[in-house]
C-alpha cells in the first residue's frame, strides 16, 4: 500500500508531522533597498531581521549575501537575498512561468482586498483584478523583483475540502498524458479535451472558471 491508497486512519498518526504554517519563503532580489521599501511601506509588513554572511551556511558555497526578512500578521515571513555575484536571471521560456509562479498573501475580507486595490493603484503599482474566483477573491501585482503577488480572501471555506476530487483529477491528468503518449496524440490536445469534461465539476465546486471571467 503506497501513500496514494493509504486510508485516512493510517495517515492520522502522521498528522503531527504536518507542516504547521509558512515559516518563510525565500527569493532573490537585485535591489534590497527597493525590496525593503515595497514590502514595508507598500505592503505594511514588518522588516524584522537580516543576516549577512560571506558563505551559504547550508552548503558552504562562497556567495556573499544580505538576507532580509519581512513578517506578516501570523508571524510567517517572506525572505530575500541580495548577492553581488549574481547576474540578472535568464528570461522564462514561456510567459506562463510569470503567471503561474506566484505568492498569495491572505487578507481578512473582500473589503480589505478592495482597499488594497485602491492603495496599490494610489502608489503606482499596476494591478490585475479584483477577480472573483467564486471560492476566493483576489488582486494580482508584481513586486520590484518581478515576483507575482496575489492578495486574496477565501469566500468559500470548503474550497480545500475536495481531496477525493483532487486525487481523481490528478489520476485523470496522468492517465490522459500517458494515453496521448501511447497513441501518438498531441498531449496538449488530449488535455484540452479532458479539461472540457471537467468544467461542470469545477462549477459544482463553486469555482468560476475562466469562461465566466473572460470573453471567449
Ligand atoms: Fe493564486
Amino acid at each position: 500500500m503506497n501513500d496514494n491508497t493509504m486510508p485516512a486512519k493510517a495517515l492520522a498518526g502522521r498528522a503531527a508531522l504536518m507542516p504547521k504554517m509558512l515559516h518563510h519563503a525565500g527569493f532573490v532580489t537585485h535591489d534590497a533597498a527597493a525590496t525593503v521599501d515595497f514590502y514595508s511601506r507598500i505592503l505594511g509588513m514588518e522588516f524584522v531581521s537580516t543576516v549577512m554572511d560571506d558563505r551559504v551556511p547550508s552548503t558552504g558555497e562562497a556567495f556573499p549575501y544580505l538576507h532580509l526578512f519581512f513578517r506578516m500578521g501570523d508571524g510567517s515571513t517572506l525572505a530575500f537575498f541580495e548577492s553581488p555575484c549574481m547576474p540578472p536571471p535568464s528570461k522564462a521560456s514561456h510567459p506562463a512561468y510569470d503567471v503561474f509562479n506566484h505568492v498569495a498573501l491572505a487578507a481578512a475580507s473582500r473589503e480589505e482586498i478592495d482597499a488594497w486595490h485602491q492603495w496599490l493603484v494610489k502608489n503606482g503599482v499596476e494591478t490585475v483584478g479584483p477577480v472573483d474566483h467564486g471560492i476566493i477573491y483576489s488582486i494580482y501585482f508584481h513586486d520590484p523583483n518581478g515576483i507575482r503577488l496575489e492578495l486574496t480572501v477565501t469566500t468559500d471555506p470548503s474550497w480545500i475540502e475536495h481531496p477525493l476530487e483532487a486525487r481523481r483529477d490528478l489520476d485523470d491528468w496522468i492517465a490522459t498524458k500517458a494515453r496521448a503518449a501511447k497513441e501518438g496524440q498531441n498531449t496538449e490536445t488530449a488535455l484540452l479535451e479532458l479539461i472540457k469534461t471537467k468544467k461542470g465539476d469545477m462549477r459544482s465546486r463553486g469555482i468560476k472558471i475562466a469562461d465566466e471571467l473572460h470573453d471567449k
